[in-house]
């Protein structure tokens, strides 16, 4: 089928566009049409094509969080906005940075620039305005700590608005944008990093990695060097094979559950959290539960990681999707627990 690309200024519009290379699950699907916005002024013109505004939208950025199980029959506005402000600066820095920046890219740039805070949370793909969405965290850290506000476009008052931290109440793995979705695209994210903090090394795993780089006073970007170590050591790498990180995210249940499980399976790691419940370890029930490293075609649970749901190569969005409900159906049956994906299902959910 033809595929027809105008560019708007400030804006590329394609019909019937690939999404193969638009997420990191290598899943094969298409938009009716994706729009690619270079310039965030020119989204209120955009938004009110008819054909845009009367269909579906969804934002998309690196594509590193989604599962597409069917072509989107809409708009998929892929934000390609660029730009980093240092808006103020002394022993911490409020920073604006464009949602189309890639995360890493920023992350990396603010270590050379000598601030903290972001070390735990290098080399997570994806774009800075997908950041909050989710509220992006590894390693003991989540990025919610060091964001001042977000600005987006609200689509249902046609206006550009701030939300302050409070606003966006940020959660595990959650945030206002994931109650109200399709209400706002995010088109900058503010930021403050102070230029040094205590470190966080208390996560598993990296204090032993420091001590095998031979540092016994750690800089944060001593601290970026560990976890970029510990995280290509775990994680499949979705250039060489198609993956979206975390397929599940750790279920947190009440503390009384978490110490029944905990009795009958010692290995299980528990979590407590600051309102008395548990996270518990998903990776370890899906292993448990036989998962790991298991294949049915090319859909896949990773040997590496059993969070992983990976495609060895020509797997379609349903197969893998078909494959995630088992694992999750498993973990039920084993272990009463019911697990919830961490991407955005997008298609015939
Ligand atoms: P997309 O996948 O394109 O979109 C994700 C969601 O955000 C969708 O609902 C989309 O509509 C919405 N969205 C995106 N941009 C905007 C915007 N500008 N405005 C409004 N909505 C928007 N996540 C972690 O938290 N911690 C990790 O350690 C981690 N490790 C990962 C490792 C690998 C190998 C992979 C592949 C993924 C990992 N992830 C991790 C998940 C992923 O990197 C993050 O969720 C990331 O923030 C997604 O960014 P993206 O630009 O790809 O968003
Ligand atoms: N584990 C297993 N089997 C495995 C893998 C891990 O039993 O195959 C056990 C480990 O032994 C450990 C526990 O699971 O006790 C935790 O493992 P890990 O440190 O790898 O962390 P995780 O809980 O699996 C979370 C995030 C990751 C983040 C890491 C590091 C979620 C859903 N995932 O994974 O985020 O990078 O911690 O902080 O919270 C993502 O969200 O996409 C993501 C990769």
């Amino acid at each position: 089928m033809p595929v027809e690309q105008v560019d708007m200024g400030g804006y590329t519009l394609i019909e019937n566009a690939s999404l193969a290379n638009r997420n990191t699950l290598r899943v094969a699907a298409r938009a009716k049409l994706l729009a690619e916005i270079r310039d965030a002024s020119k989204l209120p013109e955009l938004l009110d094509f008819p054909a845009v505004r009367n269909g579906r939208l969804l934002v998309l950025g690196e594509g590193s969080n989604v599962l597409f199980t069917g072509d989107f029959d809409g708009t998929v506005l892929v934000m390609a906005t660029r730009g980093v402000q240092v808006e103020s600066d002394g022993d911490s820095a409020r920073i604006a940075v464009a949602a189309g920046e890639r995360w890493d890219d920023f992350v990396r740039w603010t270590l050379g620039q000598g601030y903290a805070g972001l070390e735990n949370l290098i080399l997570i793909p994806g774009t800075v305005g997908a950041a909050p969405i989710q509220n992006i965290g590894a390693y003991g850290c989540e990025v919610a700590e060091f964001i001042e506000s977000v600005e987006a476009w609200d689509i249902r008052e046609r206006r550009v608005v701030t939300l302050d931290h409070a606003a966006c109440a940020f959660a595990y793995r959650d945030s206002l944008f994931k109650h109200e979705p399709g209400r706002y695209i995010v088109t900058a994210v503010r930021f403050v990093l102070p230029r040094s903090r205590p470190l966080r090394t208390d996560y598993a795993g990296i204090n032993e990695q420091l001590a095998r780089m031979g540092v016994d006073k750690p800089a944060p970007f001593h601290v970026a060097e560990a976890v970029v170590h510990l995280r290509t050591s775990k994680l499949p790498d979705p250039s060489v094979l198609g993956n979206a990180g975390s397929f599940f995210k750790n279920p947190i249940i009440d503390a009384a559950l978490a110490d029944a499980l905990k009795r009958e399976h010692p290995g299980l790691a528990v979590w407590p959290q600051p309102d008395g419940r548990c996270k518990v370890s998903a990776a370890w029930m899906i292993e448990a539960a036989g998962f790991k490293g298991v294949r049915e075609g090319d859909a896949g649970i990773s040997n590496r990681h059993a969070l992983v749901l990976v495609n060895h190569g020509k797997a379609t969005g349903p197969q893998l999707w078909a494959l995630a409900q088992r694992v999750m159906h498993g973990v039920r049956e084993k272990f009463g627990v019911a697990l919830e994906p961490e991407p955005v299902v997008i298609g015939t959910r």
